[in-house]
């Protein structure tokens, strides 16, 4: 499975994506390029020079939707990134994708959210959590489709909220576990062990 990987800024979870290919986790994934909408994206860097993987920028220059979109199929399939046999993980990439690059990649494209989905979708969802007060939170990889955060779901993994949490803790402790959930469901992708069945995701 050839990967492509489109971030915006931090790129820890591409960093832990790669980590895993690189220490012989993932067999079957290659990874062929990492994009950014924003040229001052942090994992750019760590891409190129901690792993040696070719790295684009496509800035948005106002364009919208699939307008903007198809740039990015462009250089996905450029660096070998296909329908047949390629992988999108979206790793903090934060812009919603259009209908049409959801349907040109279907069931080929994974997202990261920090947050127990259905709950809290969308921007700052630890952030959310605090305020709703809840006691368990955590992350969820998924399909993406059309929605918000809102596709099949793959894996999920928990922590507790404790008292005192603030934005900034509770997110260094669901990012710790989004750095194994998304490798791990990268294997299984690349295994062939996930089955969509409507909105259910069946892990054989
Ligand atoms: C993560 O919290 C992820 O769940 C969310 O955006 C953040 C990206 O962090 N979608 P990083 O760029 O992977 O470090």
């Amino acid at each position: 499975t050839n990967l492509g990987i489109l971030i915006s800024g931090r790129g820890s979870n591409m960093d832990a994506i790669l980590a895993a290919i690189k220490a012989g986790r993932i067999p079957g994934a290659r990874p062929r390029i990492v994009i950014s909408n924003k040229p001052d994206a942090a994992g750019l860097k760590t891409a190129s020079e901690k792993y040696g993987i070719p790295t684009r920028v496509v800035p948005p220059e106002g364009l919208k939707g699939w307008d903007y979109d198809k740039k990015l199929v462009a250089a996905l399939e450029e660096a070998g990134v296909t329908p047949e046999d390629g992988l999108v993980c979206l790793a903090g990439f934060m812009r919603i994708i259009s209908p049409e690059f959801v349907r040109h990649f279907k069931m080929r494209i994974l997202n990261i959210h920090p947050a127990l989905l259905p709950s809290f979708p969308g921007l700052h969802a630890q952030k959310q959590s605090i305020e709703y007060g809840v006691k368990v939170s955590g992350c969820t990889v998924h399909f993406v489709d059309d929605g918000v955060d809102s596709g099949p779901v793959i894996l999920q993994r928990t922590v507790p909220v404790m008292e005192g949490d603030t934005e900034e803790t509770l997110s260094a402790r669901i990012l710790e576990q989004e750095h194994q959930a998304y490798p791990e469901a990268v294997r299984l992708f690349t295994e062939g062990r996930l089955k969509v069945e409507g909105r259910k995701v069946r892990i054989l």
